[in-house]
């Protein structure tokens, strides 16, 4: 039998070794959550290039998308660990524009009802698409609902109120101010100051006003760059 002197150097080795392994063990996991991280925000990545290529939306819509909507969610005390989420919803609410064809999406002039609601059905293709990652359930169902209308009357799912998820509300408004201040070949761009009357109008049956009055300090003071990557003459500004 053992000394206890030898037992207890023979416990202290033992202990080392587990104290090593497990200490190997945690660094092998945060290697492996850092790798999952990384290749989750590729895809990201990637998707946005989609929307690029498929002229859907582009880079730098979509980054000043996020970048609102973070600003706006952060003002409307949003937990800072669902801010990720945010971000992504942000970027890839129209993702489920690619299964709409073309023919469709870009029309000029009026579209047919079945034209409409082939445009319609894009919400949910954002959510069937999003949902596949990971980690991103949360921000697939913000896709979901970003084009429900604070009266009840939005799609898919008609939701009213606070019941329409708030970072939906937020890319709603936010993604409209955008849409209308933008230049499109077939029309220019309104003035920052007929964007936010018109968002100012539809609150209550449209948007949430009070998504639009948090919005409204941050659009004005970034309008002047907004304007020069929207391709809209700064002299339309205020
Ligand atoms: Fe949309």
């Amino acid at each position: 039998m053992a000394s206890p002197s030898v037992h207890t150097a023979m416990s202290a080795a033992v202990a080392s070794q587990v104290f090593e392994g497990s200490a190997l063990l945690r660094l092998r996991v945060k290697e492996l959550e850092e790798q999952h991280l990384a290749f989750r925000n590729s895809l990201i990545c990637a998707f946005n290039q989609l929307l690029d290529l498929k002229d859907i939306s582009t880079g730098v819509h979509s980054t000043r998308l996020a970048e609102w909507a973070i600003r706006v969610a952060r003002k409307l005390n949003i937990p800072e660990d669902r801010i990720y989420q945010v971000e992504v919803a942000a970027l890839l609410h129209d993702v489920g524009k690619i299964g709409v064809p073309d023919a469709i999406l870009k029309k000029q002039g009026p579209l047919t009802s079945e034209e409409r609601a082939a445009i319609n059905r894009h919400p949910e293709y954002s959510w069937s698409i999003l949902r596949l990652f990971p980690g991103l359930e949360e921000a697939s169902l913000y896709a979901l609902h970003h084009h429900e209308n604070f009266d009840g009357t939005g799609y898919p799912a008609g939701l009213k109120g606070h019941d329409i998820p708030i970072v939906s509300r937020i890319v709603s408004v936010i993604d409209a101010y955008d849409a209308m201040v933008s230049n499109r070949c077939y029309r220019k761009g309104l003035s920052h100051g007929e964007a936010i009357h018109r968002l100012l109008e539809s609150t209550e049956t449209q948007f949430d006003a009070e998504v639009v009055r948090t919005f409204i300090p941050i659009a004005e003071q970034e309008a002047a760059d907004v304007f020069a990557a929207a391709g809209t003459s700064t002299s339309a500004v205020l």
